[in-house]
């Protein structure tokens, strides 16, 4: 028996957006009714922890004290939600009792739901959590066994992985020490198994131009007759994409964990993200949010690819709210209770039909839309979307001799050697400006004077491409973003008209820009 403290203070966290809030749960046992009041602004789930714990205590075979139990979580300013504050209620209750020494968990958080046999759950964003921890100084963190590889990736804290509350109680009293959780350092399987650029016949122009776009991360709209192969090239993406930095990794990781999205056995996401919404989503799936707000999929296809396959079917409501964070690379969702931000750095690849039957613009089929049908049908992306839009490639049926034959294509490794090679080059450049910038397409207007200089030839061609083509400011930096990864991936340190060239023929020609 230790002596009882007056009040338990266990440390616990909530999760605020991308980032952890250090919560303080402090927990009393006063004269009253039997029976658990939990204060600082907890929601339903919370509420709930009450009947758990109590069942959880005592299947544990751990005494449950007969007086009335206050739990307060501070600081009571942020909402409370889930089930993670089960253990670290627990715990207090037991430690109130007498039962626990205060001093073997006062440099630790806890974290983890309860099940009726005390058995420890998974917990949502246990890696912001962790790295709070770690900011904040704590030693240790107690989570279930589920989430250890997750919480394990933050360095410099020591992870233990809590099965149940009396393996946790056993561990805090010393009579069975709970082993910190070392990773085996296994390489999960590949997240996103990607179909082969060899695979694919034909659609030469096609590949060059998603090569260019996985090497600068810069925004694609294929369009094309039905069956031409766009969502078999679109598929094919992740597989030449370049690797992410570790850094990067923990990002995107930092995301998938706090909306839960972390797949079973991947504690760390080592691979771009390739995310593929069906276009009935909600604007809310798509751009985040709800009641507790969660990222949307353009957040969950941070550092990766949102592919839109049949683009005009979004609706345009769904398609504008995706301009500003297209911009800003980041969206801001607004509550009552303050604004949160998500972090949305990602490359768009959409596909569409030209027209509703699918064959406007088709070598071999008729169209059967009238004129104002396809104007109308195209019009349903606007002209400020497609101005955010670099790559503009058209997508013709591929003949039957180039279907037909064996010769395969270059495989996805050796196109995907150039763009890492390319990506090498942007990383060294970006390396002493701003860390956010990454690749070619996260340039802002301060790096596009210094890295996208044009020589006098290229100077006049574009001087001409602007009055031709009727460009927009915004188009000229983007078409000057696009030439410097053409160059990079020709190994060039000076963009040239070829480079440039290239860049301009991918601006859209038929529709309204
Ligand atoms: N270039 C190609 N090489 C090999 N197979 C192809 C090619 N293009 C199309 N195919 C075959 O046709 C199928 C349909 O292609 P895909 O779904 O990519 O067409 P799509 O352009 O997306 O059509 P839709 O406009 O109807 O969505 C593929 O699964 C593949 O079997
Ligand atoms: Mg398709």
């Amino acid at each position: 028996m230790y002596n009882t403290p007056m009040l338990a203070r266990i440390y616990s966290c909530a999760v605020v957006g991308l980032e952890g809030v250090i919560v303080e749960v402090e927990t009393d046992i006063t004269q009253g009714w039997p029976g658990m009041d939990i204060v600082g602004l907890p929601d339903a789930a919370v509420k709930e922890s009450a009947a758990r714990v109590q069942t959880a205590i005592r299947n544990a075979g751990l005494p449950y004290p007969r007086e009335r139990v206050v739990v307060n979580l501070a600081p009571a300013s942020v909402r409370k939600e889930g089930p993670a504050y089960d253990l670290p209620i627990a715990l207090g209750i037991v430690m109130m009792q007498g039962n626990l020494n205060p001093d073997g968990i006062k440099d630790a958080l806890v974290i983890g739901e309860l099940s009726l046999d005390g058995i420890v759950r998974h917990a949502r964003g246990v890696l912001p959590m962790a790295a709070t921890a770690r900011e904040k100084g704590f030693k240790r963190i107690f989570v279930s066994e589920q989430d250890a590889p997750e919480a394990a990736l933050i360095p410099g804290l020591e992870v233990f992985p809590v099965n149940t509350l009396s393996a946790l109680y056993g561990h805090l009293a010393g009579f069975r020490r709970i082993e910190p959780y070392r990773p085996s350092g296994e390489e999960p399987p590949p997240l996103f198994p990607p179909t082969d650029f060899a695979e694919v016949k034909g659609q030469e122009h096609v590949k060059r131009a998603l090569e260019v776009a996985a090497a600068g991360g810069h925004n694609v709209l294929m369009v094309g007759s039905p069956g031409a192969g766009k969502t078999l090239l679109a598929r094919a993406l992740p597989g030449i994409l370049p690797g992410m930095s570790i850094d990067e990794s923990l990002e995107v990781t930092k995301i998938y964990s706090v909306a839960d999205q972390l797949p079973a056995g991947t504690p760390l996401i080592r691979q771009r993200p390739f995310r593929s919404p069906h276009h009935t989503i909600s604007h809310a799936g798509l751009v985040g949010g709800g009641n507790i707000p969660k990222p949307g999929e353009i957040s969950l296809a941070h550092r990766g690819v949102l592919f839109l396959d049949e683009f005009p079917e979004f609706g345009s409501r769904v398609l504008e709210v995706m301009r500003q964070p297209m911009e800003d690379k980041v969206v801001t969702i607004s509550r009552a209770k303050g604004s949160l931000t998500f972090s949305a750095n990602f490359q768009l690849i959409a596909a569409m039909n030209p027209c509703p039957c699918g064959y406007y613009g088709d070598s071999q089929k008729p169209c059967t839309c009238a004129p104002v049908v396809v104007t109308k049908y195209q019009k349903r992306i606007s002209g400020p979307m497609l101005d955010r839009i670099d790559i503009h490639i058209e997508v013709p049926r591929v003949d039957y001799e180039k279907l037909s034959g064996d010769r395969l294509g270059e495989s996805s490794e050796a196109v995907c050697a150039r763009v890492q090679a390319a990506r090498d080059i942007q990383q060294k450049r970006f390396s002493n400006s701003n860390s956010e910038i990454i690749c070619n397409a996260d340039m802002r207007v301060g790096e596009i004077r210094q890295f996208c200089a044009l020589q006098d030839e290229g100077q006049s061609l574009m001087r001409a491409a602007m009055s031709q083509m009727n460009l927009s400011a915004r188009a000229y930096h983007r078409i000057l973003k696009l030439a410097r990864t053409i160059a990079d991936l020709a190994g060039s340190e000076e963009i040239q008209s070829t480079h440039l060239a290239e860049a301009l023929q991918y601006r859209p020609k038929l529709m309204q820009i």
